[in-house]
C-alpha cells in the first residue's frame, strides 16, 4: 500500500470539495492525488480522540511533576494551578464537544453519565485540594487520591469509552468535534478559575 495510514473507506467518503483542494497544485498522478487526500483524511491529529489523548498525556506529565515537589513551594503551587485550570477546561470542552452528542446515543448513555459524574467528583477533589494547606500531610494524601482518580478516569476514557464511541461516529463527526473542542477549550480556559472549597467530609 505505501501509505500505512490510508483508510480506503475514508477516502471514498471524502467530500469532493476537500479532495479538490488537494488536487489543485499537486501535479502527481491520480493515484498519488488520491493517496494524499486519503492520508489527509485520517491524519490522527485532526481527530477528537487524538486531541483528547494529547491533553491526557500533558496531564499525566503534570501529575508526575507535582508528585516530585514538596511542601509549600512555589513550584508545587504553579504546577497544581496549571493542572487544575487545564483539567477543568479540558473536561468542560470534552463535555460540550463529545459527551453532549454521546448522551443522545442510547448505546453510549451509560458511559457518558459515568464520565460526566466523574468530572464532577474530580472538580470537587481539585477544589478541596486548593483549600488545603500545601505543607500539610493532608494535602499529599488528597493529591494521591486525585492522582489515582484522574488517571483512572482518563485510562477508562481511552481504553473503554473512546473505542466504543468511535464505532458510533463518522470521521466527519470526529473532525467537527475536534474543532468544537479546540474552540471551547480556549474559551473555557480563559474563564477557568481556582476555586478553593472544602468537601463536607474532608479530613484536616
Ligand atoms: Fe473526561
Ligand atoms: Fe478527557
Amino acid at each position: 500500500m505505501g501509505w500505512p495510514f490510508l483508510a480506503p473507506r475514508a477516502f471514498r467518503d471524502a467530500p469532493a470539495s476537500r479532495a479538490l483542494v488537494h488536487v489543485i497544485g499537486k501535479a502527481g498522478t491520480l493515484s498519488r492525488q488520491s493517496s494524499l487526500v486519503g492520508q489527509r483524511r485520517i491524519t490522527v491529529s485532526e481527530d477528537i480522540f487524538a486531541r483528547l489523548k494529547q491533553d491526557h498525556e500533558d496531564h499525566r506529565e503534570l501529575l508526575d511533576k507535582i508528585a516530585e515537589t514538596s511542601g509549600e513551594s512555589e513550584e508545587r503551587r504553579e504546577l497544581f494551578e496549571k493542572f487544575t485550570l487545564d483539567v477543568k477546561s479540558h473536561a468542560a470542552a470534552e463535555e460540550q464537544a463529545l459527551y453532549s452528542t454521546m448522551l443522545r446515543k442510547p448505546k453510549a448513555t451509560d458511559d457518558t453519565r459515568h464520565s460526566v459524574a466523574e468530572h464532577h467528583e474530580l472538580d470537587e477533589l481539585m477544589n478541596d485540594l486548593a483549600a488545603t494547606d500545601m505543607s500539610s500531610p493532608a494535602w499529599l494524601q488528597k493529591f494521591k487520591q486525585l492522582d489515582h482518580d484522574y488517571r483512572h478516569h482518563i485510562d477508562e476514557e481511552e481504553e473503554d469509552h473512546f473505542p466504543d464511541f468511535e464505532e458510533l461516529l463518522s470521521e466527519e463527526d470526529r473532525e467537527h468535534m475536534r474543532s468544537v473542542f479546540d474552540r471551547r477549550k480556549k474559551a473555557e480556559k480563559a474563564d477557568a478559575e481556582i476555586t478553593p472549597e472544602k468537601m463536607e467530609d474532608a479530613k484536616e
